[in-house]
């Protein structure tokens, strides 16, 4: 595990907005050039409006770099309490498609409880035959 990434991922989920669900999430990632960013959950009273904490991660991501190294996701950390069953939470449908469109087949997908216990995916394992176009990162 990344120890800097899951830091920071715990770190930013203590920051989440999530009055509706209590699920608090944070995320942290870090580029193909070494920077790192982080998001939680912003919900909304809208319930459809709120944002997963990978997106809000990706959005800083993307609104800081026009370099193609620091717009490729090398890592990325998810900590959340664990959900149903005891499974640890991983990124929903709509953030696999997200993170896949700045992955590659080296990125590296870990998702973790609170206590630094889980479990570590490709992106591959999260989105089988994923949509994806080449060359997206223009
Ligand atoms: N959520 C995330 O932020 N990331 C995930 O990986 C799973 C779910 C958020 C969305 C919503 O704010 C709350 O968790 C409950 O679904």
């Amino acid at each position: 595990m990344d120890a800097e990434l899951f830091e920071r991922a715990r770190d930013v989920r203590s920051r989440a907005h999530a009055p509706y669900s209590r699920f608090y999430v944070g995320a942290a990632l870090r580029t193909e050039d070494g920077r790192i960013f982080a998001g939680a959950n912003v919900e909304n009273a809208s319930f459809p409006e709120g944002w997963c904490a990978e997106t809000s991660a990706l959005g800083q991501m993307i609104s800081s770099s026009l370099d193609p190294a620091g717009r490729r996701v090398a890592s990325v950390v998810v900590v959340a309490d664990r959900v149903e069953g005891g499974i640890v939470c991983t990124p929903c449908g709509g953030c696999r498609q997200r993170l896949k469109e700045f992955s590659t087949a080296r990125t590296v997908i870990e998702c973790f409880d609170p206590t630094g216990k889980g479990q570590s995916f490709s992106i591959a394992e999260l989105l089988p035959a994923g949509f994806g176009i080449d060359e997206p990162r223009a």
